[in-house]
């Protein structure tokens, strides 16, 4: 198959379902006018770790209009990944919806802030680990709905919950994180169980 020669849906739906389980960020950032964002990405992976650093990739939306995360992490430079565990789809997957950007998507997620460190957007109290980022550089592939705007993020500062560290390490079972597979469908890492989450 050669995508070039695809309708685009196409190539989205093969390539999300070919490259699973993916993780998921789930990312808070505020504007500069001070309006906070949360949102999922599951184009999402880790670089480097000296300095730590990772990417996601909100891609363009269907009026190639940038994402709400993509257009304050380029205002302020500064963002939060938080883990997702089973607990956390049903709040998550509401942030996902395409809400205005004057719409403080804490509300809508139900989820409660702690203040972070180093940045100035909150972390997710629920969340079990919590990455603070400064932004290194966005790189822009492409000018279509779907084409990739990769957030490079040098990591600042780790949090981890107690029930999810020991003896200087992360737990790995105890973090039980939720994965990105193809459409609808994500697999409990904890349970292998899989399950669908429609998007509201
Ligand atoms: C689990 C999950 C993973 C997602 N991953 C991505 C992604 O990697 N890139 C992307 O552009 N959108 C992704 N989305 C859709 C965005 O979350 C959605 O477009 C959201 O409205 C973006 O919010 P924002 O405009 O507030 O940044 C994902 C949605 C879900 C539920």
């Amino acid at each position: 198959m050669i995508p070039s020669e695809m309708e685009p849906l196409q190539v989205y739906n093969i390539l999300s379902a070919a490259v699973q389980p993916r993780p998921i960020a789930f990312v808070s950032t505020v504007g500069s006018d001070g309006i906070a964002n949360l949102a999922p990405f599951s184009f999402f992976m880790l670089g480097g770790s000296n300095p730590p650093s990772l990417m996601i990739s909100p891609t363009l939306n269907r009026n190639l209009s940038e994402k709400d995360t993509l257009a304050n992490i380029r205002e302020t430079g500064e963002f939060v990944v938080n883990t997702v565990h089973r607990e956390m789809v049903d709040g998550m997957n509401r942030t996902s919806a395409a809400l205005p950007r004057n719409e403080d998507e804490w509300e809508v997620s139900g989820f409660n802030r702690l203040p972070s460190s180093i940045v100035s957007p909150s972390r997710v109290a629920e969340s079990l680990v919590s990455l603070e980022c400064k932004l290194f550089q966005v790189v822009d592939h492409g000018q279509f709905a779907g084409s990739a705007r990769y957030i490079i993020g040098e990591i600042v500062a780790i949090h981890i919950q107690s029930q999810a560290f020991a003896n200087g390490a992360i737990i790995s079972e105890n973090l039980r994180l939720v994965s990105r597979m193809g459409g609808p469908d994500y697999l409990d890492t904890a349970t292998l169980d899989y399950f669908q989450l429609p998007r509201p």
